[in-house]
């Protein structure tokens, strides 16, 4: 085995901290998410609250603005809104005595903490070795600094339910047991393995815990398990072929004994391009807290001149609302976010009117439609509009199809596209619409978290004005509410 790992971790490490200095352009670069220094981001790994504060690695790849052999950057905060990043935690580096190696990436995985010692699960990925995809750990006792464990790969094969692709474990603890879910494909479906075990080391394999029930995608990715207040969830990113799709959550019960997960009804996490690989933890506080890779691949990127690439979603609580329904809502923390508030009452809209105390490239915008005293079939909002409205992004409620469509057709550069997400009908005539602006995304809150929709959008700065708009009829507004939120990057 080579003990090159704190070699190449050093080496990354520089590397970043000499390329950060020469980023000049920084128009793409977000106020309030998670993005890399430099280099590629994809998803979010080992989320976790270790000694009181969370910790987020992330799939990186410091050296270009493309996927390459995957490291594992790292970044910590205090409250999921400020962040520092630290030192990259895994680099690809081993051989092991199987043969088998993580020299092409430690892809995603999870983190764990177990007697104040924090444990990092991942999948050592080698093209030219077989099996390509085995799952192995790094440990650290201050939670910056990983050694790989060298009983590594702790499982070094794939069993005979899965294949060749087997990767991104998760783990948790549940009655003094630890367990792990690994993604894999067999038969054309997606599917999740199940394992065991009692020291975190040693894994036993239990079986397949779900699969896709044939339209849920021939490869699962980033599973995750956990239990949600009376049931339990499993989230995953699901592959169709070679194409990744829009993740997934499933509720059902979990039957630890049998090793099966009752999958009773499933949901798309986010109607937007731009969320894939999401990832939750459990904090302090019991909540149940995800963030997601706020892009996807094949995607257009044009931050890649600039030398950087990828970015991470606001973190969500996931909860149920007073009818039960499951929803997602932007984590409390980023209040401290808001200044400079404009609260407009009581008005209608008829055509086009412009909103000059709406408007910013940073903002939080808050709307509640009465949809019962609308007569409008279709209404909405222009954001990051242009003074000639020449470069806008659409969001239209469709009150016929109970739709909220999102048109990115002249939202600038970046991927087009029009994104739909039906919209729930019962909730006392009204709608509400929460709308989060970056200089380079927008994610938006339907009904209080009931759907999202996450876009990047990469319009030109000075396109920063708000329309509301009213087709064939008026819309009534009963409130809206908006704040500039600040910068947490120097
Ligand atoms: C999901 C994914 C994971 C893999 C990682 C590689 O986006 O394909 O399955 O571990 O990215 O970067």
């Amino acid at each position: 085995m080579t003990q090159n790992h704190s070699e190449q971790v050093i080496q990354a490490t520089n590397y970043i901290k000499k390329q950060e200095k020469k980023v000049g352009n920084t128009k793409y670069r977000l106020n309030y998410h998670m993005m890399p220094p430099v280099g590629w981001m994809n998803d979010p790994n080992g989320f976790i609250q270790y000694n009181g504060e969370y910790h987020l690695f992330y799939q990186h790849y410091p050296y270009a603005t493309k996927w390459g052999p995957m490291h594992w950057g790292h970044a910590k905060s205090k409250d999921l809104v400020n962040w520092e990043h630290l030192s990259v935690a895994l680099a690809p580096s081993e051989f092991y005595d199987n043969g088998t190696m993580d020299d092409h990436g430690c892809f995603s995985g999870s983190a764990f903490e177990k007697d104040n010692e924090l444990y990092l699960f991942y999948t050592g990925h080698s093209i030219e070795r077989d099996p390509m995809q085995v799952q192995c750990i790094a440990k650290s006792m201050d939670g910056i600094n990983f050694i790989k464990e060298n009983r590594n790969p702790v499982i070094d094969h794939f069993p005979k339910d899965g294949s060749k692709d087997f990767r991104d474990p998760k783990v948790w603890q549940y009655d003094n047991q630890y367990y792990m879910v690994v993604g894999s494909k067999k038969d054309g479906k997606g599917k999740a393995l199940f394992y065991q075990s009692s020291n975190l080391i040693n894994w036993k394999y239990r079986g397949v815990v779900a699969e896709s029930n044939g339209k849920q995608g021939d490869m699962w990715e980033c599973p995750d398990l956990f239990p949600l207040e009376k049931e339990h969830a499993l989230i995953l990113s699901p592959m169709y072929g070679e194409k990744n799709e829009k993740p997934i959550i499933i509720f059902g019960e979990m039957n630890y004994k049998d090793a099966k997960f009752s999958q009773e009804r499933s949901i798309l996490l986010d109607y937007g391009h731009d969320f894939y690989a999401p990832q939750t933890l459990k904090d302090e506080k019991g909540r149940r807290i995800m963030i997601g890779w706020m892009d996807m691949w094949f995607s257009k990127r044009p931050s890649e001149e600039d030398g950087w690439i990828g970015a991470m979603t606001m973190p969500r609580e996931l909860t149920y609302n007073n009818n039960g329904i499951f929803i997602q809502q932007p984590i409390e923390e980023l209040k401290a976010l808001r200044n400079n508030h404009h609260h407009i009452e009581g008005f209608e809209i008829h055509g086009v009117h412009r909103f000059p105390k709406l408007d910013g490239i940073a903002t939080e915008l808050c709307i509640d439609f009465d949809i019962v005293n609308s007569d409008s079939p279709v209404f909405g909002l222009h954001l990051r509009c242009s003074t000639d409205r020449s470069e806008k992004t659409i969001i239209k409620v469709d009150t016929i199809n109970k739709e909220i469509i999102v048109d990115l057709t002249s939202a600038g550069e970046g991927k087009s596209g029009v994104y739909k997400a039906p919209y729930n009908s019962k909730t006392d005539g009204k709608l509400n619409l929460r709308i989060f602006l970056d200089t380079t995304s927008m994610e938006l809150f339907v009904n209080h978290g009931e759907q999202v929709i996450t876009n990047r959008i990469y319009p030109h700065s000075s396109s920063n004005e708000v329309d509301l708009f009213a087709e064939g009829g008026k819309a009534r507004v009963l409130k809206a509410d908006k704040w500039s939120l600040r910068s947490v990057w120097k």
